[in-house]
């Protein structure tokens, strides 16, 4: 299956637009229609609630996007995050040189490389570093002094508030605080609809651990971040880890694991666990000169904590779910998203098969049951079957039909979505036989 289809679907039905789409598009940006927005916050509040509900000692954060650039020059974002960068002096086509690298057999003789685009040989020009972050100036003027950035991770607004958070909750290591927040990157080649963009968001938890037990944590965060895949209802045979090796570890990181999934265009990363020792608290204890250690009351002395980040990137994640989802049922010449009902963007339809006979009024005392319970929509433009059908696309697992037995018996017909399987079911029992099947899938 090709990504293109995903993009069609996407568009047609509300997921994902182009962002300026009337302008042309832009810079590989991307944004959310009505079904992709709710799918997107349902996914992202799973992640919350796993992380700080679940977690007695993991509470949250929402700093800004924009923060002293200082920070940046402590994380090493300023001197380090750079992505080698070539041009073909033929075609002027600009690439990221690790991904020629990897096209041509990791040939790293660049006068012996081909440009993907025009095929000349000879004319690509040496690597140079490229900095992915995006600069802005703060107040009116625009000059060196007051320059600011975008933030490319959301972590650095956790690590320079983890005094902070700590000290107003009493919390003592091991513990964690969570973000969920747009991040911003210029990067080089930005490909493969929504995978890589230059704004997107990330949902990072940073769990602050006394050293000497970072790499058992590590670990544990490892299965934690697998199993989560299960709740969103991904096929855990698409999702592997990978180990970073010495040539790919970030420049904070001592060890680093991705979770990659297999999109349509190959495996790929979709979240990353690292093992950021004291790197990143060192750095601000040295640039800020304030002191960033907590205190050990057993011990009754002062220490660094390191830190384990689990970084997941929710718009990647989403386009996991869409891949994983999509299903072109030949059988009944029908395309179907297979959403998990939990996070479904649309839980179900209520449709009076008729628009008279008292149908219609049934089906909005049906819709005022559901709506308190579950995200429901009526429709009763069409015939039933298209109706059905147009749900389908859109990955709504249940479908409610309000027919003449409805007047008579109280009852209307449940409709699965996947087997196409229809139960009569009392409508005082609709809420029950939903979650019953929700919980059962
Ligand atoms: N704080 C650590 C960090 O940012 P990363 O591996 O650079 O680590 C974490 O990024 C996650 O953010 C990735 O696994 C990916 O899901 C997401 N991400 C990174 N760059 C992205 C981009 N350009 N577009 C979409 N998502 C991106």
């Amino acid at each position: 299956m090709s990504i293109d289809k995903i993009v069609s679907l996407c568009k047609r039905r509300g997921f994902v637009f182009q962002s300026s789409e009337i302008y042309g598009g832009f810079g590989a940006i991307y944004d959310y229609g009505p079904l992709g927005i709710t799918l997107k916050n349902n996914i992202s509040q799973l992640w919350w609630r796993d992380m700080t509900q679940l977690h007695e000692n993991i509470v949250g954060l929402d700093s800004g996007i924009l923060m002293h650039p200082k920070i940046w020059e402590a994380s090493g974002h300023v001197g380090a995050f750079n992505d080698p960068l070539v041009d073909c002096k033929e075609c002027k086509s600009r690439y990221r040189a690790d991904d020629l690298v990897e096209k041509d057999n990791k040939n790293t003789e660049w006068i012996k490389i081909q440009c993907p685009k025009c095929g000349t040989t000879g004319k690509l020009t040496e690597p140079r570093q490229f900095n992915l972050m995006f600069k802005t100036n703060i107040g009116p003027i625009e000059d060196d002094s007051n320059i600011a950035f975008l933030r490319p991770e959301t972590a650095q607004g956790i690590y320079v508030n983890y005094l902070l958070t700590q000290n107003a909750l009493r919390l003592k290591v091991p513990f964690g605080i969570a973000q969920i927040g747009k991040a911003f990157r210029n990067e080089i080649v930005a490909r493969n609809f929504i995978f890589r963009t230059r704004e997107f968001e990330q949902m990072e938890m940073q769990y602050f651990v006394k050293p000497g037990e970072d790499d058992k944590s590590l670990n544990e965060w490892k299965q934690k971040r697998i199993s989560f895949y299960d709740q969103l209802g991904l096929n855990s045979s698409k999702l592997r880890f990978h180990e970073h090796g010495k040539n790919e570890l970030a420049h904070y990181a001592k060890e680093a694991w991705d979770i990659e999934f297999e999109f349509p265009f190959g495996w790929s990363e979709i979240e990353g666990i690292h093992n950021r020792t004291d790197f990143d608290l060192v750095q601000h204890e040295k640039f800020s000169g304030k002191k960033m250690e907590v205190f050990d009351q057993q011990k009754n002395e002062r220490f660094l904590p390191y830190i384990i980040e689990t970084s997941a990137g929710l718009n990647r994640i989403l386009l996991a779910v869409l891949s994983d989802a999509y299903w072109e049922d030949k059988d009944n010449d029908r395309l179907v998203m297979k959403f998990h009902p939990k996070i479904a963007p649309v839980t179900a339809v209520v449709c009076p098969l008729v628009k008279k006979d008292g149908l219609p009024e049934i089906g909005r005392k049906v819709m005022d049951l559901l709506k308190p319970h579950f995200i429901t929509i009526y429709d009763q433009q069409g015939s039933i079957g298209k109706r059905y059908y147009r749900q389908d696309e859109a990955g709504t697992p249940f479908g409610i039909t309000i027919d003449h037995q409805t007047g008579e018996d109280n009852s209307v017909t449940l409709r699965h979505r996947d087997n196409q399987q229809q139960d009569r079911v009392d409508i005082d029992q609709l809420v029950k036989a939903i979650n019953d099947s929700m919980e059962n899938y």
